[in-house]
């Protein structure tokens, strides 16, 4: 009972899932969130773009419906991304203030991967790594696929052309998250855990690592 009391008490853990399309981040959030829970956790689910109104513009910019520069949308995700931390509703801080773990779907590594390739990556890094309204999650769980293995999953259906259109971006996006990583790697907790498994094997190996951090 007084341990619950403490649990109730602790501040909440910020758990990221980065990686490449077709890695799996949906399932396996979804798992780890019904794990937390049926252990007495408390969980928030968010993703980037969030649902705000600078998310809305990402999302018409991501989606082709209007035309935005590299720098727009590097500066746009760091604007939804202070939001994300900081709105008094439901920003980052408050929510972990409150004793909930929050699990997001995308963080400033997406950012240093994905805009760090269209526009000067050095400040995409300053602006997200130097914020101060930007926290440093708990843990990043990478979940990590060859872009060959990522198309096999998602690739069904869709004419030649694409496919090598999409494994040639993914590629390039991969070996970007992983220079990210092996960047980042000795001043945060980031895993790379392999996706190219079973759902129970991954499950279990990011229930393990998250346990730590609890
Ligand atoms: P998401 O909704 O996670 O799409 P998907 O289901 O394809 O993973 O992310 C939307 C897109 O936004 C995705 O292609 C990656 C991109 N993105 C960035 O380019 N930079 C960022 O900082 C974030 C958070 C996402």
């Amino acid at each position: 009972m007084q341990e619950q009391e403490k649990n109730a008490q602790a501040r909440g853990r910020l758990i990221v899932f980065e990686g490449i399309d077709g890695a799996g981040k949906t399932t396996q959030i979804e798992l780890l969130t019904r794990r937390l829970q049926a252990e007495g956790r408390r969980v928030y689910r968010t993703a980037e773009p969030t649902e705000s109104v600078t998310g809305g513009l990402l999302r018409d910019a991501l989606g082709g419906i209007t035309k935005r520069t590299p720098g727009e949308m590097a500066a746009l995700f760091v604007l939804d991304r202070i939001f994300h931390n900081t709105n008094p509703v439901n920003g980052f801080e408050t929510i972990l203030a409150q004793g909930v773990d929050i699990i997001c779907d995308r963080y400033y590594y997406s950012s240093l991967a994905y805009q760090g390739c269209e526009t000067d990556e050095a400040w995409v890094r300053d602006m997200n790594l130097n914020c101060p309204d930007i926290r440093r999650p708990d843990i990043c769980i990478f979940l990590d696929l060859t872009p060959q293995e990522s198309m096999e999953r998602i690739g069904r259906g869709r004419v030649t052309v694409e496919i090598y259109e999409n494994e040639e971006r993914l590629t390039r996006v991969r070996n970007r998250f992983m220079s990210v990583i092996e960047d980042l790697k000795d001043t945060e907790r980031i895993c790379v855990v392999n996706a190219a498994r079973s759902v129970e094997e991954i499950h279990e190996e990011i229930a393990a690592l998250v346990a730590e951090i609890l």
